[in-house]
């Protein structure tokens, strides 16, 4: 680690502290734990949509079986908040993977084995999974994500679209899409009697996973412990306890021993969540200098029977643009799919395809520049409360991005320059996410040698949270960053929020900040800080990040397959507390995005009701070859009114607009308008020009 000055940590760019233990294969992930006497699980998923599942039959010649768990001889569990917990409590299918039993064995190859033998008895029903603009069940929920109201609306959309000398009305789809973090969720379950479990867990935020767990099995939360020190990656699949804690639990309770439950990958495409696909209908009304009279942004999406899950896509669209007459709404249809949950910006990621694409079909309609249409509409205060901006920069995101892209030169007509048989073009669209901040608490206390050991159930799912964390302590006690040991990732320490919603490093880092000032001006050997009181009244209206993306692409004339040479981001996130981990959640976002724009795709056989492609080889994400060039950079910001470090959230925003600069050159280079993600060469060769 490379050491700072006394009190000039943050800001600077320092390398993960764990970056060593990780290289050298000595950090533990959470199915690495050595535990004595472990048994292994292995699921069975199920193979129809919709059914009643009538028996399990287990193979009764395999040596080493343990147990067959399934509804039949499963023990009852608690109801809690989430239906996906209540593992193998009823008879009823509700999607195709959905786990009906588990295997317990000496080793993982017999639980394999076991669970693939399995002989299930389904008395299958014709199911419903095709997600459509007409479905007859669509409904407007009462709230969407995160308890947002599902529809807002000002003045008279459709009068003022109607009087509008210039309009857009555009529908734009994106596809099912899947976290697929590198480490698989995984669960190593450790009873100690009947009322202490400790769970070795692959998560974002122990605490969360503490409480979802222990309300299942009926226990004191208190008497859950849950490890998880280093987190392979979540991007919202590891946010709350997914069925493979509950199940190993319920498994070694069962077997009277520990047991080892590691899901397969292909698994994590239908038990742990995943982004739903949207159907989203923009409408953009604007006179002829280009000011928005008129904006509406209705979103289609899906949920699954178990559970009402409301991707807030058209919530965005309230913190934009500024227009006198304004309507955002969400419909939900439930199907028989597997339940879609949090992923890497929700709502914000699929919304702003929409949104920008659609402002930038404006702009050509107005033959404007796109940049200069967002500088038109640019809003004083929150378009629709009116509340202030603690602080908004996205102006300058998109003129500093433009003179470091090199915008100022760009011929905005469409198909004009091929070279050899690329397609050349650029594109640009605008990103936000809101800068939030949840109850923490955080320790700190004095070592005999002097130094000082700070303690927060934080997670690091690999961006870089426990150096930041280090950082932010050794400035506030005033130290260098090698007298401060950060301990992170697990519910034996303060409680702590999840790695979610951006907002990890605000969060855990102002408790930590204040337990160590309070240590340092208190001369004690030890100090807490609670973050709740203060965090009590605040909203989270007016508090957002702002970024500008800028996309070069090429694309063949021939086959019509997109190259994207450069991919530049411009933030506004309030102070980068590490320049060279805030540069990797940037430029690791917008690889995402550049996925979500091209390449990532769950494709649905309607007849099964599962996704085709589920597992890497067929589910197409970037590879280094598809992002030669992706940078980002930042303009400082002061923001005096988001929490002591003045940060915003680095972790989402990348992912929020990157794919409609993707798909707004597309256009520039071939002329050619992408409206269903990704943009595969099939969506765009058939209409090349010439
Ligand atoms: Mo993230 S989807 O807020 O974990």
């Amino acid at each position: 680690m490379t050491d700072t000055l006394p009190g000039r940590a943050l800001g600077t760019p320092l390398g993960r502290i764990e970056g060593p233990a990780k290289v050298t294969g000595t950090a533990k992930y959470a199915a690495e734990y050595q535990v004595a006497n472990a048994a292994h699980a292995w699921i069975v998923q199920s193979p129809v949509a919709r059914g009643v599942l009538r028996s399990v039959e287990a193979d009764p010649a395999l040596d080493g079986v343990l147990a067959v768990l399934w509804h039949g001889n499963a023990p009852e569990l608690h109801e809690g908040d989430d239906p996906e917990l209540s593992v193998l409590q009823s008879e009823r299918i509700s999607y195709r993977g959905q786990v009906v039993a588990l295997v317990v064995a000496e080793t993982l190859e017999t639980a394999r084995r076991a669970a693939q033998s399995v002989v299930l008895d389904i008395a299958e029903e014709p199911h419903d999974v095709v997600l459509r603009a007409d479905h007859p069940d669509l409904y407007v929920p009462e709230s969407v994500n995160a308890g947002f109201p599902s529809e807002t609306a000002q003045g008279d959309v459709d009068a003022a679209l109607a009087a509008a000398p210039v309009t857009v009305d555009v529908t734009y789809t994106t596809p099912p899409l899947h976290n697929s973090p590198m480490e698989p969720h995984a669960t190593i379950a450790v009873w100690d009697g009947d009322e202490d479990l400790t769970l070795y867990d692959s998560n974002q935020g122990p605490w969360a996973i503490a409480s979802g767990v222990a309300t299942v099995l009926g226990l004191d939360p208190a008497r859950v412990r849950v490890v998880a020190e280093h987190v392979g990656g979540g991007f919202g699949s590891k946010g709350s306890a997914r069925p493979n804690a509950v199940l190993a639990a319920m498994a070694a309770r069962l077997a009277g021993r520990p047991v080892k439950l590691v899901l397969p990958r292909q698994a994590l495409f239908s038990i742990v969540g995943h982004r739903t696909p949207t159907i989203q209908r923009l409408r953009l009304g604007a006179d002829r200098d280009g000011r928005l009279t008129a904006i509406s942004h209705d979103s289609i999406s899906q949920s699954s029977r178990l559970f009402e899950f409301g991707e807030q896509s058209s919530v965005v669209t309230r913190h934009m643009y500024a227009a006198g007459n304004r309507y955002t709404g969400h419909r939900i249809v439930r199907l028989d799919m597997p339940t879609p949950r949090w992923m890497r910006a929700p709502g914000e990621a699929p919304g702003m395809v929409a949104l920008e694409c659609a402002m930038d079909e404006l702009a050509v309609a107005l033959d404007l520049d796109p940049i200069e249409l967002r500088v038109r509409n640019e809003p004083p205060a929150e378009p629709e409360s009116g509340t202030p901006f603690t602080s908004r920069n996205y102006l300058a995101c998109l003129r500093e991005g433009a003179e470091r892209f090199g915008w100022a030169d760009r011929d905005p007509r469409p198909a004009q320059r091929l070279d050899g048989e690329w397609w050349v073009g650029t594109g640009v669209a605008g990103a936000t996410y809101p800068a939030m901040a949840q109850p923490s608490t955080a320790k700190a206390r004095r070592l005999p040698d002097g130094r000082v050991e700070v303690l927060v159930a934080a997670t690091d799912i690999g961006t870089g949270a426990r150096t930041v964390l280090t950082q932010i302590a050794a400035d506030a006690l005033d130290l260098p960053v090698s007298a401060v040991t950060v301990r992170i990732g697990d519910t034996e320490l303060p409680k702590a929020p999840v790695a979610g919603g951006s907002s990890g490093t605000a969060s855990w880092g102002w408790a930590v900040d204040g337990a160590c000032h309070k240590l340092r001006e208190s001369g004690g050997d030890e100090a807490e800080f609670d973050t709740t009181e203060l965090l009590k009244d605040r909203g989270m209206e007016g508090r957002h990040a702002y970024g500008a993306h800028f996309a070069e692409v090429r694309v063949s004339a021939v086959t019509g397959e997109v190259r994207v040479p450069r991919l530049f981001g411009m933030y506004a996130a309030g102070r980068i507390l590490n320049p060279r981990t805030a540069r990797s959640q940037f430029i690791g976002g917008m690889t995402m995005g550049l996925g979500m724009a091209l390449h990532e795709e769950a494709v649905l056989d309607p007849h099964t009701g599962t996704w085709v492609n589920h597992d890497l080889a067929d589910y197409h994400i970037p590879v280094h070859a598809d992002v030669p060039s992706v940078d980002a950079a930042w303009i400082d910001e002061e923001d005096g009114d988001l929490n002591p470090m003045g940060s915003k959230g680095v972790g989402e925003i990348g992912i929020v607009g990157s794919p409609a600069a993707i798909l707004n050159a597309i256009w520039h280079a071939t002329g050619v308008r992408v409206r269903d993600l990704p943009a595969r060469m099939d969506r765009i060769l058939p209409h090349l020009p010439g």
